[in-house]
């Protein structure tokens, strides 16, 4: 029998980061998830650390949450409340969780954890800005070698930016940690809007969680509603793209994706493409392929897995 992947889910939640964790908590045979570290982005920290706890309350499974870093390396923060909400996970109003915060800091978890774990034996799952990675790899350098890959969301190459015309959200707020974590030498798998864009929801997958008749569906459905208001506004796409899931769905079915190996770096001069994910996908440079830059998924076979997991919850 083969022992489940150890992973930290490093997250803002955010109702697409929420769904991503239901995920990874439905799949215990494949997926044991060590703890979940908090970061600032969607919304400020103190509501990311509090949405991850009622998150984790409502999959019923014993998970610690963490918070983390408060605010980007050296930049003023930037929220996205006009997708999320107020509350960064609108869409239904969920009971105040009882779990209470992991004591200790979201950087010194993730860094204990890794010295504490053989070579090798954990994943890091970014869900959000790279601030906490960055910074427990800059204080602790000697963890860096030790990680088993991270595979995050963040960036695009060709549909450019959410949040500028040219920069990702969850690269764009915090660009010089992302810039850490893409020259760390850790493999890296990198779901960027292009395979993000493309797992759009559909009402009737929206309709199938309602009908499974569990709190998770009822929420997973008035989470999606939420925010597909936002995105069919703004892309006129038939739904919402469920971006952070991709980073768990591909822990549990690589297959589903494809992408290429190449070099991407990050901008973190220029006032106007800040953020950007430089991406070599026609291998134009000499430089080192970095990361595996996903460019495609398979839709159906995404909203299945999503759908079997998410009815076991
Ligand atoms: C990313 O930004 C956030 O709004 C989402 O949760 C996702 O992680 C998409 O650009
Ligand atoms: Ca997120």
């Amino acid at each position: 029998m083969t022992h489940p992947r150890k992973i930290i889910i490093d997250t803002d939640p955010g109702q697409d980061d929420a769904v991503a964790i239901l995920l990874a908590l439905s799949s215990p045979d494949e997926l044991e998830v060590l703890g979940l570290t908090a970061v600032a982005g969607n919304v400020p920290l103190a509501l990311t650390q509090h949405n991850a706890r009622q998150i984790v309350e409502l999959s019923g499974r014993i998970v610690p949450v963490y918070a983390g870093c408060d605010a980007p390396l050296t930049r003023e923060l930037v929220t996205a409340e006009h997708v999320h909400g107020k509350t960064g996970l609108d869409g239904i109003a969920l009971p105040d969780p009882a779990l209470p915060l992991a004591p200790g800091h979201a950087v010194d978890f993730i860094i204990d954890t890794l010295r504490r774990e053989p070579s090798g034996a954990v994943t890091l799952c970014p869900l959000g800005p790279l601030t906490n990675i960055a910074e427990a790899f800059r204080r602790a350098p000697d963890i860096v070698p030790k990680v088993a890959e991270i595979v995050l969301m963040g960036g695009a190459y060709f549909e450019v930016g959410n949040i500028t015309p040219a920069a990702e959200f969850n690269i764009y707020v915090d660009p010089e940690a992302a810039e850490i974590v893409f020259k760390s030498g850790v493999p890296l798998v990198v779901m960027p809007l292009d395979v993000t864009h493309k797992a759009l929801t559909s009402r009737a997958w929206v309709e199938e969680m309602r009908g499974l008749g569990t709190r998770t569906g009822q929420a997973v459905a008035s989470w999606t509603d939420f925010f597909e208001r936002f995105d069919t506004a703004k892309y006129g796409s038939e739904g919402a793209p469920l971006h952070d899931p991709c980073v768990i769905a591909y822990l549990l079915e690589p297959g589903l994706f494809s992408g290429r190996h190449i070099n991407v770096e990050i901008e973190t001069k220029s006032e106007l493409t800040l953020g950007m994910t430089v991406a070599d996908w026609w291998r134009v440079t000499e430089r080192a392929p970095n990361a595996l830059f996903i460019g495609n998924v398979d839709r159906d076979g995404f909203y299945r897995l999503l759908t079997d997991r998410l009815s076991r919850l």
